[in-house]
């Protein structure tokens, strides 16, 4: 059975990223799901002088692991102020310096992004889409959720139709090739 890893690149508590990558990652029919948190962890801000002094995070290589076992990674990107969420550049950033690797090890990713704005975290996404490649992500399609609020229940999760069916149909797209 395909494992589907969802991913909320937010260090939020109540991460409108990690639901929306949950709920897209529950459209994948008998996909057993396993989500992160990161703000659960404990993570250390990367600097050079530290990684020399403690050099890779037990809590970084536990991420690689999860990563290394999923078949499909699902990841919505949190925007602030245009970019990326500082607790999941941090994650990225470590997630680097494990020698010899590239941050997702080449495996298949669904790219997401929302925000309670019309945009949708347009920002980030296109630069996420831009840049993961090189940092060994197989991209296989994006998607932006606009207006959070007004587009998605907690319980029900996405209740826009037309949105709802534009993730739908990538998902079935995407289904039997991971
Ligand atoms: C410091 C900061 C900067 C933000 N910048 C943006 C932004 O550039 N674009 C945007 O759409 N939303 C922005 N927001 C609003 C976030 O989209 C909103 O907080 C959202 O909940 C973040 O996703 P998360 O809940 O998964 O962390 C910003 C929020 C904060 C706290």
């Amino acid at each position: 059975m395909k494992k589907i890893l969802a991913i909320g690149g937010s260090n939020s508590k109540d991460s409108i990223n990690r639901k929306l990558a949950n709920f897209v990652a529950s459209l994948f029919e008998n996909a057993p799901i396993e989500t992160y948190d990161l703000s659960q962890k404990d993570i250390p801000l990367f600097s050079k002088q530290l990684e020399d002094a403690i050099e890779i995070p037990t809590e970084i290589r536990a991420f690689a692991k999860l990563m290394d076992e999923s078949d499909l990674i699902v990841l919505s990107l949190a925007e602030n102020n245009g970019s990326f969420n500082a607790g999941f550049k941090n994650l990225i950033d470590w997630t680097s310096r494990i020698p010899g690797r590239k941050i997702f090890n080449d495996k298949p990713m669904l790219l997401l992004a929302t925000s309670p704005g019309a945009r949708g975290g347009s920002s980030v996404l296109e630069h996420a889409k831009a840049t993961f490649p090189f940092r060994g992500a197989v991209i296989l399609n994006t998607f932006s959720l606009p207006s959070f609020d007004q587009n998605f229940d907690n319980e029900l999760g996405i209740t826009n139709p037309e949105l709802l069916e534009n993730i739908k149909a990538i998902v079935q797209e995407i289904s039997p090739t991971i």
